[in-house]
């Protein structure tokens, strides 16, 4: 406390400077008035000059010292914080002055907020970082730990165990596509975050992807009794998207309304059109299945959130589908949002519809 009141009445050279030069200013001008035209002694000159000039240098180095004292402080202060990355509020500096000095500390305040911004990103990025390898690695882990123990089992003797050997092998590949899929996934969901995957946009027939991708699935949903059915509408409908893209957001939405429903169960895509927005379609994929609680709802799409993990793994889930498909859906500029009660869940995305059939 002490030191810093100190400190607060120091010495400024900046006002001594301006002071010492208005004195020998002064002193200059006065010794011709005083001995030539006044006619006074050189030493009464002198004296009085002299006298003048201390008197001057005082009055001057008060008020400049008054007038720059405190707010070339004020920038000392935050330039420091700046150095010592410690970001304080400056809401109650005023600077009343409007001359350059409160121009400078106005700036100067500015490019401490946005340094401290900076700063919170960064450090938003590393906590997001060191959150998604730790992720990443829990992922792993357990996948490699299992191969690892069919394995060992196999090794130590149970290979010769003809009740065994062959359900053991068959897990031990079950989690080698587990590895696969979830590398496939972290691959896509890196290139979207770094921007690396650009979209390819181009018109596409909306409907025949659809069908294309039902067809794909066809073994999935007959295997989990599950129906898929696409909705009506026109043959000729385009958007403008990227295809692999979007044929991706559909497959990992069907597949979810297949794998979280029941057997009998169906899911349902179709699209609307609302009259506030005559360029784009709503598309929905409607299921009947097991639904989402309210309060999972905004995290489903974080990334390796599953609300039940050993349903998701048993059905070769990652917990990265809805992540991507919430990634391709910003990246086209259009929004995702999600709806579900215990009857099942629909996902809604809009989609721009190409300039032609606009016309
Ligand atoms: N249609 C759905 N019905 C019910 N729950 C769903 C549905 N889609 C997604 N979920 C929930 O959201 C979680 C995250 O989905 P997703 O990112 O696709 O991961 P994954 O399917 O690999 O588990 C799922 O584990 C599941 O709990
Ligand atoms: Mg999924």
């Amino acid at each position: 406390m002490t030191t810093k009141k100190i400190q607060k009445a120091g010495f400024s050279k900046l006002s001594a400077s301006v002071a010492l030069y208005a004195a020998a200013i002064t002193g200059v001008l006065l010794v011709p008035v005083f001995y030539w035209l006044a006619e006074l002694s050189l030493l009464l000159t002198i004296e009085l000059v002299l006298l003048i000039m201390v008197v001057n240098a005082t009055v001057v180095y008060t008020i400049s010292y008054h007038l720059h004292h405190p707010r070339v402080e004020i920038l000392e202060r935050i330039y420091k914080n700046i150095a010592r990355k410690k970001f304080e509020k400056y809401d109650e500096i005023t600077t009343k002055h409007g001359d350059e000095l409160s121009l400078l500390i106005k700036r100067s305040v500015r490019a401490s907020n946005m340094v401290e911004k900076e700063f919170q990103r960064l450090n938003k990025i590393e906590n997001y970082r060191k959150e998604f390898i730790g992720d990443i690695s829990h992922e792993l882990k357990t996948p490699i730990f299992a191969i690892q123990g069919f394995i060992e089992t196999l090794i130590d003797g149970a290979i010769h165990d003809d009740e065994v050997n062959e359900e053991f092998l068959r897990k031990a590949m079950r989690n080698v596509n587990r590895l696969t899929y979830l590398t496939k996934d972290l691959m896509e969901i890196s290139r979207l975050e770094t921007g690396e995957l650009k979209s390819e946009i181009r018109p596409l027939h909306l409907r025949g992807l659809i069908l294309e991708v039902t067809e794909s699935l066809q073994y999935k949903s007959q295997k989990e009794e599950v129906e898929v059915i696409v909705e009506k509408f026109d043959r000729n409908l385009q958007v403008r998207v990227d295809r692999n893209q979007i044929r991706q957001v559909f497959i990992n939405l069907i597949e979810n309304g297949i794998k979280y429903n029941k057997p009998g169960g169906s899911v349902t895509i179709g699209i609307t059109k609302t009259s506030q927005e005559p360029d784009k379609v709503t598309v929905f994929v409607r299921d009947t299945g097991i639904g989402i609680d309210p309060k999972d709802i905004p995290r489903v799409t974080e990334r390796f959130f599953r609300v039940d993990k050993s349903r998701s793994r048993d059905k070769g889930g990652t917990g990265l589908g809805l992540s991507i498909v919430k990634h391709i859906i910003e990246a086209h500029g259009e929004t995702l949002w999600i709806e579900s009660n215990d009857q099942g869940t629909t996902f809604f995305f809009t989609l721009t519809l190409t300039n032609q059939l606009l016309a």
